[in-house]
């Protein structure tokens, strides 16, 4: 078991015999999203004091206005890959298309893909809230030293080798797995360097607490709508508590630690629902699987979907195991 005060660089080189191929690029490319987390951090933090805030005036692909801050983290964490060569291609939720990188000797051997959620609640900035940024990692399936293809991005979430996220709240933690559980790490802001605050993280098997828009109730499935007037029910060790900050990393970061399920469903109006496959929903549900928590779409578990765009939604439930599979049961019954 690592020690608390272990700082990440060390816990990195501690464990790169876990990777199972290719361990020191991987350790390397660990290494620059921590940097660029701690730019991103950096401008983050300030966000209240510079004349920052508001729209951006870009719509993304998804018709959704920009933050000036959504800008700044795709260009940080862009940048740094890019510059780093660390990486062959990079697909992110700001971005329409998949971009590859070509080494500055026009040759890339490098065997990684990253896809980025590089600001997660971006509608939170304004307000001062919590938000977050969300990676995930492929070996890309293609051969290396060739340009990277759709095909090395839209691989099943099963073929992760790394995922985690950063969460900008009243602490700045990086939080990640390479497969093998799930390490916490907390910035001290004034030196610059994370240290391990929260070794082997485990949602508990079961919590009290459900975390889901209800603001949509009207237009969820009738699944939905009954395990949500389950939650509230006077029965056993229910009602349940709701608690939904609107920052996916933020309400997924506290059900891990105290228990709960986290849900945004398929609705009338977004039969895929709302959430990204690739930058959102896939990482989130490999750091959930490596904490003993569960991630499906109610029916299917959110790593066996074999993607087929870049932006697709899914679907998303996902949390403590007791309560997810219960979740299920009920989408399984009333659809
Ligand atoms: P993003 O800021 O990256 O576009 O993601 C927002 C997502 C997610 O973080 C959050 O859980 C969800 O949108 C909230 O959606 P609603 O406002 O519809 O509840
Ligand atoms: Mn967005
Ligand atoms: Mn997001
Ligand atoms: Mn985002």
């Amino acid at each position: 078991m690592p020690q608390k005060n272990t700082t990440l660089g060390e816990f990195i080189i501690e464990n790169q015999s876990e990777f199972k191929y290719s361990s020191g690029e991987l350790s390397r490319l660990i290494n620059s999203i921590r940097l660029a987390a701690k730019v991103v951090n950096h401008e983050v933090n300030k966000a209240g004091l510079v004349d920052i805030l508001g729209a951006a005036g870009d719509t993304n692909i998804q018709g959704e206005d920009q933050q000036k801050l959504d800008v700044f983290a795709n260009e940080a964490f862009i940048k740094t890959l890019t510059n780093r060569e660390i990486v062959c291609g990079i697909a992110s939720e700001e971005e329409d298309d998949y971009i590859t990188i070509v080494g500055r000797n026009k040759k890339n051997d490098n065997k990684y893909v990253v896809l980025i959620d590089p600001l997660d609640g971006s509608s939170n900035i304004d307000v001062n809230v919590s938000v977050g940024t969300i990676f995930s990692i492929y070996r890309r399936v293609t051969e290396p030293g060739t340009p990277v293809t759709l095909d090395d991005f839209l691989q099943p979430g099963r073929n992760q080798v790394a995922a985690g996220y950063i969460i900008y709240g009243t602490s700045t933690m990086i939080v990640y797995t390479t497969g093998h559980g799930v390490n916490g790490f907390t910035l001290n802001p004034a030196i610059g360097t994370y240290y391990l605050s929260h070794p082997n993280m485990k949602f508990p098997e079961t919590g009290k607490i459900y975390s889901v828009n209800e603001g949509n109730y009207v237009h969820f499935p009738q699944g939905i709508k009954n395990y949500i007037k389950y939650c509230q029910e006077e029965e056993d060790d229910r009602p349940y508590t709701s608690r939904y900050i609107g920052s996916l990393v933020s309400d997924f970061h506290r059900n891990m630690i105290k228990g709960g399920i986290y849900i945004y469903p398929n609705t009338a109006k977004d039969p895929n629902g709302k959430l990204r496959l690739l930058y959102e929903c896939n990482p989130m549900a490999f750091l959930a699987e490596q904490a003993g928590g569960k991630a499906s779409d109610g029916i299917t578990a959110i790593m066996d979907i074999q993607p087929t765009t870049l932006h697709q939604r899914t679907p998303f439930l996902c949390g403590s195991i007791r309560m997810v599979e219960k979740a299920e049961e009920f989408v399984k019954e009333f659809g």
